[in-house]
C-alpha cells in the first residue's frame, strides 16, 4: 500500500471514530465483487440493455414483454449471489457503532444479507412485485422469476387505474419514476444529520443520490469516497481511496478498530 492511501485511510478512519453521524452512500461497485457487475463500466449492464430502451417506466409500459429481458437478465445475476468484504465491512461498521445507516441505489438486498440493520433502498429491491397503475404489491421470490410479465390482479377490480399499465414488475425505479414517499422523507432526514459521508462504488450519475454529497459538504459535513476510479464526487470529497471497496473497506474498518 503506498504511503498516501495508507495516510489517507488513517486520517479516513479518524474522521468516522470522532464523528456522531457517519452514513455509507453505496452504488453498484460495492457489488461487483459479489460477481454483479455494475451499469456504467465497460462492462456493465448498460452496455448490453440501453437503459432509455429497456430501463424507464413508459418503456415497461408500452413494451413490457421487452423490458422483462433485461429484468430476467438482473435476476439471473442477483441469483445466490452472497455479500463480499466491503458489505461484510460496513455492518462491522455498524456493529461498532461508527456507522449510523447505510443509503444505498443497490436493489440486491447483500448490506442486510451481511448485516446492516438501517438500511435506506433508494431504488427499491426485488423483494416484491408492484404494479405501477394501482400500486397493488405482491411479495416476491426471486428464484421463482415469471417467464414473462405478470398481470396485475386487480386489472378488473380497478379498470380507471389500468389504462395504461396492466402488468406487475419488480419493486425498483426505473428512470421516469418517482421514488416512494417515505423513502424520501427518510432521503431528507438523513441528508441533514450526516457528519461524514462514506460514498462507496457509485459513479453518481443518477439523484437525488448524486446530490448527497454536495449537501452533506454545504451543511458542514465530510465525504470519503472509495472508488476505481475518479467521479463527480471526487473533486468534493475530503478523502479519496482510490482502490477496490472490497479491499479499501476492510482496511479502513480495520484502522477505525
Ligand atoms: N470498488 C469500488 N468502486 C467500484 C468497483 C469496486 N470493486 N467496481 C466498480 N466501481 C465503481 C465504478 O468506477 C463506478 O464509479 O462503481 C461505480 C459504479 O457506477 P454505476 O455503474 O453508474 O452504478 P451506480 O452509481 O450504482 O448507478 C446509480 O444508476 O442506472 C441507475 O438505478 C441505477 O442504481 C443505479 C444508478
Amino acid at each position: 500500500m503506498n504511503n498516501n492511501l495508507s495516510n489517507d485511510l488513517s486520517q479516513a478512519a479518524a474522521l468516522l471514530k470522532q464523528s456522531d453521524c457517519n452514513v455509507a452512500l453505496t452504488g453498484a461497485g460495492i457489488s461487483v465483487a459479489s460477481g454483479i457487475p455494475d451499469f456504467r463500466s465497460s462492462d456493465g449492464l448498460w452496455t448490453i440493455f440501453d437503459p432509455m430502451e429497456y430501463a424507464t417506466l413508459a418503456a415497461f409500459l408500452h413494451q413490457p414483454e421487452k423490458v422483462w429481458q433485461m429484468f430476467q437478465a438482473v435476476h439471473n445475476t442477483l441469483l445466490g449471489c452472497k455479500p463480499n468484504s466491503a458489505h461484510l465491512a460496513l455492518a462491522q461498521l455498524e456493529v461498532a457503532k461508527r456507522l449510523q445507516a447505510v443509503i444505498t441505489q443497490n436493489i440486491d438486498g447483500l448490506h442486510q444479507l451481511a448485516g446492516n440493520g438501517t438500511v435506506l433502498e433508494l431504488h427499491g429491491n426485488t423483494q416484491s412485485l408492484a404494479c405501477p397503475g394501482c400500486g397493488y404489491r405482491q411479495p416476491f421470490d426471486l428464484s421463482q422469476f415469471p417467464p414473462a410479465p405478470v398481470p396485475c390482479p386487480q386489472l378488473a377490480v380497478l379498470p380507471q387505474d389500468h389504462q395504461q399499465a396492466q402488468y406487475l414488475k419488480p419493486d425498483v425505479i426505473l428512470f421516469g419514476e418517482d421514488l416512494q414517499p417515505e423513502i424520501i422523507r427518510q432521503f431528507w432526514y438523513w441528508q441533514n444529520k450526516i457528519d461524514v459521508l462514506l460514498v462507496v462504488g457509485t459513479s453518481a450519475d443518477v439523484y437525488p443520490a448524486a446530490s448527497l454529497p454536495r449537501i452533506v459538504k454545504e451543511l458542514g459535513g465530510k465525504v470519503i469516497e472509495i472508488n476505481v476510479q475518479p467521479t463527480a464526487v471526487s473533486a468534493l470529497a475530503d478523502y479519496t481511496l482510490r482502490g477496490r471497496a472490497e479491499i479499501i473497506l476492510p482496511q479502513l474498518v480495520e484502522k477505525v478498530g
